[in-house]
């Protein structure tokens, strides 16, 4: 009973930290799922139109936050380190881009790759 009790507080406990997180935006919780970069940035297109040159400041930026939370998250299959490797690539083409870096888009080219990627660390 004692127990049973302890483990409520346990989650309740859990919760306002994990609420607090959230409303405080913490740096270390993804601001965004996988499957959302994929889609914005990925399949949206996002990450090609920074790759040939024509985005805005403001769009380079998005990528920027949307392949730093691509880190935070934990992919569906795969090691830590690789996935953890491959989503610093992508940071740092990001960055390049955002500082106007002249070989950005060949570092975009190289770090988002679909296929190698999705062989890792994508379930099916
Ligand atoms: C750094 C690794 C990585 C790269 C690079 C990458 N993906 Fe993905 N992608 C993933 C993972 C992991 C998933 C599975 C997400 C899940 O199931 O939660 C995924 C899923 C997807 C999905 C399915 C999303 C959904 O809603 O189920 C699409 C579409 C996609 N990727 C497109 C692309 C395209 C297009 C590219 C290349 C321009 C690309 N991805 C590059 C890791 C990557």
């Amino acid at each position: 009973m004692q127990k049973c009790l302890m483990s409520l507080w346990a989650v309740a406990f859990g919760l306002v930290v994990v609420g607090g997180w959230a409303m405080a935006d913490d740096k270390d919780k993804p601001k965004h799922s996988i499957k959302d970069v994929m889609k914005t940035a990925m399949k949206g297109g996002l990450c090609k139109k920074v790759g040939d040159g024509s985005a805005s400041d403001a769009e380079k930026k998005e990528l920027l936050a949307l392949f730093e939370s691509l880190g935070k998250n934990k992919p569906p299959k795969g090691e830590e380190k690789s996935w953890k490797e491959k989503s610093e690539a992508l940071v740092n083409a990001a960055k390049a881009a955002v500082d106007g870096k002249a070989d950005a888009a060949d570092q975009l080219k190289k770090a988002a790759n679909c296929g190698a990627c999705h062989k890792d660390h994508k379930a099916s």
